[in-house]
């Protein structure tokens, strides 16, 4: 897979996600998937989960991107290695070059690939799994994804349910793969069910609400989604919830 559009030069940008941390910065390139509040969601859930163990972690961050979660991760001395997947062979270059930036050369690793398709034999303490889960309409239309990065298909689902289907058997004993659910931006309720039944335990650790402005509230009213009712409204405006998972124990390590 890869973009239908000319390369653009990477800019180096500075991301500061938590208060407490200094800024760090990363090559993206604006027309591909940008880092966006959701990435520091899911890096607070990764986080937070990662504090549980008392040695370092082995973790994958499946649907990198341009490698802002392994890049950030891959910084801590808590974390032993990451193992990055990406199927946008565009975003694995930049993702590749932020390593670099960041001489994380011997610790993280850039799979072109998609799912935990491209890991081969490692256990992960962690799997980090940002990938694409927002409904395709809102995820275009709301600029979140530029043409040639693959949406979740119409509901958000798609990807996201055959990665809770076979990951399991990458986890580490005691691991948990780590989920975001976007509330009212996909069908949220499949994605919990599907959690419920290939995983023992589900966490929430994170937790956040997003707001919309009027502009995009008009335009998500056009759309005939049936998970866009879950959208809290506030008069012109609105707000959808991003909520971390971590999943333990699955049912599926063969
Ligand atoms: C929401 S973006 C997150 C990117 C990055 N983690 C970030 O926060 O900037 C989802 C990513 O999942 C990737 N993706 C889509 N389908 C995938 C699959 N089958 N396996 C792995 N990654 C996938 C997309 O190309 C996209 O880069």
């Amino acid at each position: 897979m890869d973009v239908p559009v000319s390369p653009q030069e990477p800019e180096l940008v500075e991301h500061r996600w938590f208060k407490n941390e200094e800024p760090f910065e990363l090559y993206v390139r604006r027309d591909l998937f940008l880092p966006n509040r959701v990435t520091a969601l899911y890096v607070q859930g990764a986080k937070e989960v990662i504090a549980r163990f008392p040695t370092p972690v082995r973790v994958a961050d499946i649907g990198t991107g341009q490698g802002p979660i392994c890049t950030y991760l891959g910084r801590r001395e808590d974390v032993t290695f990451v193992d990055a997947v990406e199927p946008v062979e565009a975003q694995c270059e930049i993702a590749r070059r932020n390593i670099a930036y960041h001489h994380l050369g011997d610790k993280v690793r850039v799979h072109h690939g998609m799912f935990c398709e491209p890991l081969n034999g490692d256990a992960y303490e962690i799997i980090v799994a940002d990938v694409s889960g927002i409904g395709h309409q809102v995820a275009v239309n709301m600029g979140w994804y530029p043409p040639g990065i693959p949406t979740g298909g119409p509901d958000g689902t798609e990807v996201i349910l055959p990665l809770l289907a076979s990951a399991g058997g990458y986890l580490a004993d005691g691991g948990y793969m780590v989920i975001t659910v976007g509330i009212g931006v996909s069908d949220h309720e499949k994605i919990l069910a599907a959690a419920d039944e290939h995983f023992g335990g589900r966490e929430l650790v994170a937790e956040q609400t997003f707001p919309l402005s009027a502009e995009a509230m008009s335009m998500l009213q056009k759309l005939d989604d049936p998970f866009l009712q879950h959208i809290t409204r506030r008069g012109t405006r609105g707000t959808y919830r991003g909520e971390v998972y971590a999943l333990s124990n699955p049912r599926n390590r063969d």
